[in-house]
């Protein structure tokens, strides 16, 4: 039984940690006229309502991309992924928010490809309407994203970026990210693999970045965004992060520039930081 519904979070912090990873890593590969393959397994609506249903119950994207929407001292790589969320919102106010197929496509060029996989019927069919009229380049599968990996790589082109993004809802989760990360990289070993976690009190979640770090990988980039200390009950996420398998050589420094801006901007009481390494630190 899936309860999970990306719609309650989108545009939060830990959606502005991801994307704005996932459009400097699209960028990167769009350097190069070879055609690259986007694969994300785990898709989510595309694009959500912030003014209407589920995000307005919580409204974590107000501690979000709410909070970036009108700084006018954006750093230029965030100013990037900040003017593709504008992109989808036609007039100043923040009305709409991009999930990860939305952004992909937007710095896709015509020889590049996406390959969508949602297992949740509800948040599939509106992903298909999100996505009609896209042809060849879109294709959507309603079903298990773990599976994706087995039957898409290696791609054709060689050239591939994955985005594992599941709800964490089970621990389950945890350990089919490495699995699925053990067969990839055994298929496909020179892509570029890019896993969102949560930072929870559970052992899972804490456990998580030693595992994939244990991976056998020899170019690996983390980075982690911690919101606000842990809350004392242990419930909720205080912050998430990012584990990246052969990152562009270029992330690194990136991040060195926009991490801190984010702890300042997203930041929510005197537990917010950060953490960056990668291979050999
Ligand atoms: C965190 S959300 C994805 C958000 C999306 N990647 C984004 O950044 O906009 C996780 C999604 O995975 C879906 N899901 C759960 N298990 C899945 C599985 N095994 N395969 C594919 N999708 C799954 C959930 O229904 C949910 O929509």
């Amino acid at each position: 039984m899936l309860s999970y519904r990306h719609a309650f979070h989108a545009g939060n912090h830990a959606d502005v940690l991801k994307h704005f990873v996932l459009v400097q890593l699209c960028r990167y590969l769009g350097q190069k006229d070879k055609p690259f393959w986007v694969i994300d397994t785990h898709a989510g609506a595309g694009l959500y309502e912030l003014d209407t249903g589920y995000a307005t119950q919580l409204k974590e994207y107000a501690d979000g991309i709410g909070r970036l929407w009108t700084r006018p001292d954006l750093p230029a790589a965030l100013a990037d992924y900040v003017d593709l969320v504008r992109a989808c919102n036609p007039g100043d106010t923040l009305r709409f928010y991009p999930g990860s197929p939305w952004l992909a496509l937007q710095t896709l060029r015509p020889q590049d490809r996406l390959r969508l996989f949602e297992l949740h019927s509800s948040d599939s069919k509106i992903l298909q309407e999100n996505f009609r009229d896209q042809g060849r380049q879109v294709s959507i599968t309603t079903g298990n994203g773990y599976h994706a990996l087995k039957a898409l790589l290696p791609p054709p082109p060689r050239r591939a970026l994955v985005l594992i993004d599941p709800p964490y809802e089970t621990r389950d989760d945890y350990s089919n990210v490495i699995s699925a990360l053990q067969e990839g990289l055994t298929r496909f070993a020179t892509g570029t693999y890019a896993v969102w976690y949560p930072q929870l009190a559970r052992q899972e979640a804490r456990q998580l970045p030693d595992k994939l770090m244990r991976l056998p990988i020899r170019n690996w980039l983390h980075a982690s965004l911690t919101v606000h200390t842990p809350s004392v009950d242990g419930f909720g996420m205080h912050g998430s992060g990012m584990f990246v398998i052969n990152p562009p050589w270029t992330l690194h420094q990136t991040l060195e520039g926009i991490m801190p801006y984010l702890v300042r901007v997203l930041g929510q009481d005197a537990g917010a930081g950060f953490t960056l390494s990668k291979e050999g630190d």
